[in-house]
């Protein structure tokens, strides 16, 4: 709605931005770091591996002396599991815990606030070669062991916890769950046999970071797309509903209330897909909630509703990225009412104003953007300066969306811009940039790594400097 008055950023308010280890660390194979399902997939030639990335690991100072002129208020990052625990258990790296030490350390002196993310897609090789990793049990103690040691370890400058980077994506992945076969359905299973470990570990988290971390808070960092009803056709509007429980809900209503949702339970027991739940598993959830929502926002997808016949049937998949049609359910389909960036992600900050509501509604927890982000093509100009017009237009919009949820009583924490420095992106490699610092290499030709600031950093710097008033 039009309001009369829209309020200011609270002073408070974390003006952030992110990356994560293995899209910006390289030193993948350095100083003792063991190997994570990210180092050891299968790579299209096309797309350059995480080896360097952006050689954060030799340049986080002068990365974090960026965001400070910058003048972030928090920066996201995430730790590499194995660069700590090399075998993803067991014995632990010195110089891996130092690296993150000295990272810490200097964020703490430009007075940034450090949002830790615990596990950002790269599980550790070591555990599935060990037990498969997340589909066995054993994982969740693996997972809180490690969770532990960095409570122990950072939780004195570290106050902001992230458990699991977009479960609700590592679960519909094969590959970065470690999964060995090519059985769609059984991969399926697996994913959320594994999803159900991860909200035990997660839960387990939690609790040991409330026990160990003086103040510390703790959340989930899921991925959460606005979903539509392609028309106003009744079953369309069902289907939306179907998709937002099973597609979007479901991890979270684990998380915050302790529950599978009816439509997700139901979705997974005709498919024969429901995980083994313990005893003692849900009553572990449910006393252990997170403190707030962490939530990557990038773009909306309309769905239709998808009536099976003889050829689709109930529980066929056709998965792109995320399963895109499920018969009996729905289908994506195109919304021709928005702009899409290059890579078809279309490009909808009302879609995020409405994702706010509904957490809000929902969970009645405050809420963080952990990323949100405007991915394209660039190259660097003569002047060295990019000037990425189109990434300040869409971070302006969406920021302006929260500012708007605000306006009508969602809590925020804060909000960080996918990404600090230009990253490899998990999908389409470092052709697809998103950071408001360019980071000069390219696919294959590693160049001199140099950083150089985009006009959207000037524009970020501004934005903080003014605690958002230039949001309108
Ligand atoms: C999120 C991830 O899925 O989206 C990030 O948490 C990722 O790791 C980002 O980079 C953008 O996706 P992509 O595929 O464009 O890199």
């Amino acid at each position: 709605m039009e309001t009369k008055i829209i309020n200011p950023f609270p002073d408070n308010f974390l003006w952030g931005s992110a990356t994560s280890a293995f899209q910006c660390e390289g030193a993948a194979k350095e100083d003792g770091k063991g190997l994570s399902v990210m180092d050891v997939r299968k790579q299209d030639p096309a797309i350059c591996n995480y080896d360097v990335a952006s050689d954060h690991y030799h340049h986080f100072k002068e990365d974090v002396a960026l965001m400070k002129e910058c003048g972030l208020k928090a920066y996201r990052f995430s730790f590499a599991w194995a660069r700590i625990f090399p075998k993803g258990n067991g014995a632990i790296n010195p110089q891996g815990v130092q690296f993150y030490n000295e990272l810490i350390d200097e964020l703490v002196k430009a007075d940034i606030t450090p949002i830790a993310t615990i596990y950002h897609f790269e599980y550790p090789q070591g555990l599935i070669d060990q037990y498969g990793g997340w589909i066995d049990r054993q994982s969740i103690d693996d997972y809180v062991n490690y969770a532990s040691f960095l409570f122990k370890t950072y939780g004195d400058r570290v106050k902001y916890w992230l458990t699991v980077n977009e479960q609700d994506h590592v679960v519909h992945m094969p590959f970065r769950l470690g999964l060995k076969g090519n059985d769609q359905h059984e991969n399926e299973r697996l994913g959320f046999l594994a999803n159900h470990h991860m909200c035990v570990a997660a839960a387990k988290a939690t609790k040991a970071c409330h026990e160990i971390v003086k103040d510390g808070k703790i959340g989930p960092a899921v991925c959460f797309d606005m979903l539509y009803p392609a028309s106003n056709r009744p079953a369309d509007a069902l289907a939306c509903q179907d998709a937002m429980d099973i597609r979007n809900y479901y991890v979270l209503d684990i998380n915050v209330k302790g529950e599978y949702n009816g439509t997700f339970k139901r979705y997974l027991e005709d498919r024969d897909m429901m995980p083994e739940i313990q005893e003692g598993d849900m009553e572990i959830i449910k006393a252990n909630k997170p403190d707030f929502i962490g939530f990557n926002y990038y773009a909306s997808k309309s769905v239709a509703a998808y009536p099976c016949d003889e050829d689709h049937k109930i529980g066929d998949l056709v998965i792109k990225l995320l399963p895109a049609e499920e018969p009996g359910i729905y289908k994506v389909v195109k919304n021709e009412n928005l702009n899409a960036t290059l890579w078809g992600w279309e490009i909808d900050d009302i879609g995020l104003e409405c994702v706010c509501r509904l957490l809000w509604d929902r969970y009645r927890l405050p809420l963080m953007i952990t990323e949100n982000g405007f991915g394209n093509k660039e190259t660097l100009p003569e002047d060295k300066m990019v000037k990425d017009d189109d990434r300040i237009d869409y971070l302006t919009r969406h920021l302006l969306a929260v500012k708007k949820a605000m306006n009508v009583g969602v809590e925020f924490i804060g909000y960080c811009t996918w990404s600090f420095m230009d990253i490899i992106s998990g999908h389409s490699g470092f052709s697809k940039r998103y950071g408001l610092v360019y980071v000069n290499r390219d696919e294959h030709d590693l160049k001199d790594m140099c950083r150089y600031k985009k006009k959207s950093f000037y524009w970020y710097k501004d934005t903080i400097a003014c605690n958002g008033e230039n949001i309108k």
